[in-house]
């Protein structure tokens, strides 16, 4: 989930001088935001990018743009389009982000993991085709539906954009990568299967033979559990639509979990958030392969202190045993 971000001063500091994109163009700034919220206690580091940065070298440039979120010059909306997109190499277009990899690697020394991370086809196709967020997906829908042969040509260049992408972050050292389709949640499992699964799978099988942990998460899974995992994924994560219990079973126990408290708990009193990440801590049962987290991104307006008391509380938690 994003770790880094507004709700902390230092970022917004950062972000007075600079824009997110430039941020993330230049590794020792990434580096620097990266290692930001390390100072709560994490286990892990998550690497300081963007899942929208493969879109430029692809040939669909965007910015981010204050109050509205990330915006598409030229939103991709027909077969002509498709095909003028590029399937980079990431060590040519994302070699900063590759380079940012290796810089925070040497930094961390060994003392905490790193965790890389890309968009998954779906996600990625959904902002290429709507130009920005979505309320409804009707683009993206549309043209699953009505041009499927423009679909599978999109999703298959995406798709090998991504596994390159996620493999050539292991090689730069990532040392566990995640997967984000955060907006499958949309589609119903018949869609998902035939129209999004199959190109997940491929990425995932292939990076899944690299060794390194590969978590795949999702938002508003509960219907699509089973078919997540059945795409890949060593971790499968989950927001907090479901109890933590029922998802784990329904996934199975074979497979480790990531999750899942709802992000909107840190803006409640403190003594509710702990209270609410001790119960995630207690359906997980004490079995190996559970990763705490939240549900999905931390918002801009969380307290940081409710943050540190919350990891706190995990730690302390895990060594009650
Ligand atoms: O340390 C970390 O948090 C890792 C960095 C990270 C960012 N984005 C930086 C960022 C990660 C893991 C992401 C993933 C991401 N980006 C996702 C998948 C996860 C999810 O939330 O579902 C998605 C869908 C995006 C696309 C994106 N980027 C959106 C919709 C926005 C919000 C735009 C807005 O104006 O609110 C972003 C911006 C973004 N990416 C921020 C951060 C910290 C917001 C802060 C800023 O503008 O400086």
């Amino acid at each position: 989930m994003r770790q880094a971000g507004r709700y902390m001063p230092e970022y917004r500091a950062l972000r007075e001088k600079y824009s997110l994109i430039e941020i993330c163009k230049t590794p020792e700034l990434a580096l620097e935001v990266t290692l930001q919220p390390l100072k709560f206690g994490f286990d892990a580091a998550i690497l300081f990018a963007d899942i929208l940065l493969l879109l430029e070298p692809m040939g669909a440039p965007f910015d981010f743009v204050k109050g509205q979120g990330p915006v598409v010059h030229e939103p991709i909306r027909t077969r002509a389009q498709i095909e003028k997109l590029r399937v980079c190499d990431p060590e040519e277009g994302l070699a900063y982000v590759l380079e940012a990899v290796r810089l925070i690697r040497s930094e961390l020394d060994g003392k905490t993991p790193l965790i890389g991370f890309s968009g998954a086809p779906f996600t990625i196709a959904s902002y290429l085709i709507e130009g920005g967020k979505s309320a409804n997906y009707r683009l993206t829908k549309q043209m699953m539906w009505s041009e499927p042969e423009a679909w599978q040509m999109l999703m298959r260049k995406v798709s090998e954009v991504v596994r390159r992408y996620l493999r050539a972050q292991v090689e730069a050292g990532a040392q566990a990568v995640q997967l984000f389709d955060s907006w499958i949640g949309s589609l119903s499992p018949a869609d998902y299967e035939a129209h999004v699964q199959p190109f997940v799978r491929e990425i995932l099988q292939d990076v899944m033979t690299l060794g390194v942990p590969v978590l795949h998460f999702g938002t508003i899974t509960s219907t699509l559990l089973e078919a997540q995992r059945d795409a890949g994924g060593t971790v499968i994560g989950v927001d907090w639509r479901i109890p933590l219990d029922q998802a784990w079973n329904r996934i199975g126990h074979d497979y480790a979990i990531q999750g899942n408290m709802d992000p909107l708990l840190l803006c409640a009193p403190p003594e509710v958030a702990v209270a609410r990440a001790r119960e995630v801590m207690r359906l997980a049962a004490g079995r190996p392969g559970h990763i705490f987290n939240l549900g999905h991104g931390i918002i801009p307006q969380t307290p940081p202190d409710t943050v540190k008391a919350v990891i706190e509380a995990v730690h302390a938690y895990t060594h009650e045993g």
